[in-house]
């Protein structure tokens, strides 16, 4: 049965930390939320995932007061996937923050400071500061992470090594819709339309991998279908999207092989 914990203390007294795997989300499960957790039952005992909506990772103007908060629906799709599902408050997070200075863990800026990490300026030191954090709370042997978001999972990876965090981060591979479209819990913003639009997105990823279409071609084809494209660029063996359809902003990523 899943427990919840709330508090820091809660993690001390209720929490049984032998073999257990954390499954760090912002919550709006989905499917690929809970792949990460079947796997997370693969390499231990017990599963924790935490729900926590960072505010440090989100920039001006992005969608932190829209973020989609849905504890009970959350909690109802978790079922019997976790042991525990921790939703800690900002304070319970960054309890000495409130009063004085906040201490920020820097994202590798050879990781960081590419494709998400130029439109979203302080993006991965955000990420890393609350991860460390959730690391230090639970004290979990092992962390899942999802290939959707491969560019965090890098930074993540660097962070464990260079700061010898006594955590093992295991991949989780990408899970898509029936339409290709990576699952994501900004997908809810998108109309129907939008929807089918952004279908096209892996559809291109594709082409390029395979080599049926040049990174040029595929860029001018998902600008002519009203993408508005931040970037389609190559690295680490990987073909990295992000754009926007209507007001969402959504990322891909595909395996190229070479
Ligand atoms: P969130 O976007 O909720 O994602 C939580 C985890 O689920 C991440 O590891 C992400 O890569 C994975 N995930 C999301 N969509 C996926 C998909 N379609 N297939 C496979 N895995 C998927 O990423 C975050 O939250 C935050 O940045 C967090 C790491 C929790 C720090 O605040």
């Amino acid at each position: 049965m899943l427990r919840l914990l709330t508090t820091r203390e809660d993690l001390d007294t209720l929490l049984d930390r032998e073999d257990l795997v954390l499954v760090p989300t912002m919550g709006a499960l989905h499917e690929g939320h809970l792949s990460l957790m079947r796997l997370a039952r693969e390499h231990g005992r017990k599963v924790i995932v935490s729900i926590f909506v960072n505010p440090l990772q989100f920039g001006e103007g992005e969608d932190f007061d829209q973020y989609p908060r849905k504890l009970v629906e959350d909690m109802d799709l978790i079922g019997d996937f976790a042991d525990y599902l921790w939703a800690p408050t900002c304070q319970d997070i960054y309890p000495l923050e409130v009063e004085s200075k906040l201490e920020m863990i820097h994202a590798n800026s050879e990781i960081a400071d590419k494709l998400c990490g130029l439109s979203r300026k302080g993006h991965f030191d955000g990420v890393c500061t609350v991860v460390t954090r959730l690391f230090d709370f639970v004290k979990s042997s092992k962390a899942v992470f999802g290939e959707k978001d491969f560019q965090q999972l890098m930074v993540i990876e660097d962070m464990v090594k260079r700061y010898k965090l006594p955590v093992e981060i295991i991949r989780g591979p990408m899970i898509r819709e029936g339409c290709g479209l990576a699952m994501s819990s900004r997908n809810q913003y998108l109309s129907d339309k939008e929807r089918k639009t952004a279908a096209n997105i892996y559809k291109y990823l594709k082409e390029v991998a395979s080599g049926a279409l040049t990174i040029d071609h595929a860029r001018e084809i998902m600008i002519s279908l009203g993408i508005e494209l931040e970037y389609l660029e190559k690295h680490w063996d990987r073909l990295f999207f992000a754009g926007k359809v209507g007001q969402t902003r959504l990322i891909d990523n595909i395996n190229t092989g070479s």
